[in-house]
């Protein structure tokens, strides 16, 4: 198989870095985001407890906020994915100085029984809560924190940024929620929490501690965009494991399946309903994947498929979810 040096992905933390850095400096002219800046409303979570915004929320905490909304078919799932990938490298520190907040801006749908279902497909630990509360008191949050967008301008209702703060030291910064999670964990755990310090812990220092990767294109953008939700061979995560996928889809049915699964769907394909039965909780995202990232992302499955035929490994992994 052909090999190219494709992105590196520690360049480009560092270019991030800097460009976050600059973002802190405005906001932070501004002035202070101090306790009168937040507004206190009323919440609810998942387990249906009532929390204040800024009392129960932000309060002395290092905090990582996003919005959602479960019926979302583009970036949320993909960004609560990548979240959740975050959380795990960072480990028991979310939950005692870090914390994690998905608000929904769908409150009408999204019940704390909807969102507790949602969060345990993502397998969101403890210190990451899902929040609901009153439709206008939603919007001042997003609006204040800078999450808010034009939902006529946005296909998804919203930008996918997630905010990142430390209450304490006054600190914010906003980043794409669907970044590289190394380097999130990394940006959360050690500049968040070592802020007053930065000398010891630049965020250049952050960005080039990432480890460079050197993947095919398709290898790249497999690890980017669907390696959050699924493994090839590894079993199902919150999607299904696509090993042996290429063999057992036809190509065409593939390419329309990932671009556009909620419409396959509304075709009444009866694979993909089979598919959407069976993880019904969250729904495959619509990605725009451009002709020649799908032909390599196709080409990157194909060639893993052909690796595991080759080795007798495909048939006894297999199950078709029409079965
Ligand atoms: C947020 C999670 C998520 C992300 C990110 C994601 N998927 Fe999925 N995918 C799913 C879920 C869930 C399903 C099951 C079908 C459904 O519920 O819509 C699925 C189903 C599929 C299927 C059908 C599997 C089969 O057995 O036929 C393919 C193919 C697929 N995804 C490919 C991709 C590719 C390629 C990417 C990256 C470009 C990707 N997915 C990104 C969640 C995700």
């Amino acid at each position: 198989m052909e090999r190219k040096n494709w992105v590196r992905v520690a360049g480009t933390s560092a270019v991030l870095a800097v460009l976050i850095l600059s973002y802190t400096r405005s906001a932070s002219a501004d002035g202070r985001w101090g306790a009168g800046y937040f507004p206190n409303v009323a919440l609810t979570t998942q387990d249906g407890a009532t929390v204040h915004f800024y009392d129960d929320v932000l309060k002395g905490k290092i905090v990582a906020i996003n919005l959602i909304y479960t019926h979302c078919q583009y970036s949320c799932p993909l960004e609560t994915a990548r979240l959740a990938q975050v959380q795990q490298i960072l480990g028991d520190r979310v939950g005692k100085d870090i914390f994690f907040y998905s608000i929904t801006i769908d409150p009408k749908r999204d019940t704390p029984e909807v969102l507790k279902a949602y969060a345990e497909k993502f397998h969101a630990g403890r210190g990451w809560t899902f929040l609901t509360g009153k439709k206008e008191d939603i919007d001042l949050i997003s609006k204040k924190m800078g999450l808010y967008s034009d939902p006529s301008l946005n296909k998804d209702g919203h930008t996918p940024h997630l905010l990142i703060g430390n209450e304490a030291t006054g600190q914010w910064m906003r980043d794409s929620a669907t970044d590289n999670p190394k380097f999130l964990a990394n940006l959360i755990g050690n500049l968040m929490g070592d802020w007053r310090s930065p000398s010891t812990t630049s965020p250049t220092k952050a960005g080039a501690e990432a480890a460079p990767l050197h993947l095919d294109p398709g290898g790249y953008l497999f690890k980017k965009e669907c390696a959050p939700c699924h493994t090839i061979g590894r079993g199902d995560n919150i999607g299904p494991d696509l090993l042996g996928v290429t063999l057992t889809r036809d190509h065409d049915w593939l390419v329309r399946f990932i671009r556009q699964p909620a419409k396959l769907l509304a075709e009444n394909d009866p694979i993909a309903i089979a598919l959407f039965r069976k993880y019904k909780e969250v729904q495959m995202p619509k990605l725009p994947v451009g002709d020649e990232d799908m032909a390599a992302l196709i080409k990157f499955l194909e060639s893993q498929d052909q690796k595991m035929t080759a080795g007798g490994v495909i048939r006894a992994v297999k199950t078709s979810p029409t079965k």
